[in-house]
């Protein structure tokens, strides 16, 4: 047993309540972003999506993306998955997700402003992300092929 104890399962439950908020985040985020990059930019409904997507963000997002890091590390030290090959490759795509959670926010902010650097058939294309990524995870995490 690690040094978590008897509080392992209740750590590891609340890892995955925050990694489910965090992925509904995830999953509403990029398709607020396609919806915002349609609309006119010297509109008013610029502007409503600005602000959605900054409370969707500063209110679910960032949250839950820094709890369920702090509990998926604990975890890590607790069981030392560290070593092992499937929680080498989660490592990598929950990194790469939390960059996607990042580069996100900072195009919801240049939309805001009235930039559209991307076309609308690659940010819906972008949308696929975090559901290949969770499904990775899942994968790794259950049937740990390696
Ligand atoms: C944010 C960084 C993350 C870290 C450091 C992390 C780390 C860990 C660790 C060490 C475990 C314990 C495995 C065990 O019991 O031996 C775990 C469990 C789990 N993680 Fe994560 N995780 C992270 C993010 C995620 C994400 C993004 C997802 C889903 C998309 C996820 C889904 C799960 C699930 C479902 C379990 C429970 C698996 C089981 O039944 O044992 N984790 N995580």
């Amino acid at each position: 047993m690690g040094f978590l104890g008897n509080a392992y399962p209740w750590v590891k439950s609340a890892h995955v309540i925050f990694v489910i908020f965090w992925m509904a985040g995830l999953f509403m985020l990029p398709r607020f972003l396609a919806y915002h990059q349609e609309a006119d930019p010297l509109s008013a409904e610029n502007q409503i999506w600005a602000e959605r997507e900054r409370r969707l963000i500063k209110i679910i997002l960032n949250p839950s993306m820094i709890l369920a890091w702090l509990f998926g590390l604990l975890l890590v030290l607790d069981t030392g998955a560290f070593g092992q090959g499937w929680f080498h490759l989660k490592f990598a795509v929950v990194l790469g997700l939390s960059g996607f959670h990042g580069w996100m926010a900072a195009y919801s902010k240049k939309l805001a402003q009235g930039s559209r650097t991307l076309t609308s058939k690659t940010l819906r294309m972008l949308n696929e992300i975090p559901g290949i990524a969770a499904a990775i995870v899942v994968i790794m995490v259950i049937v740990r092929p390696f």
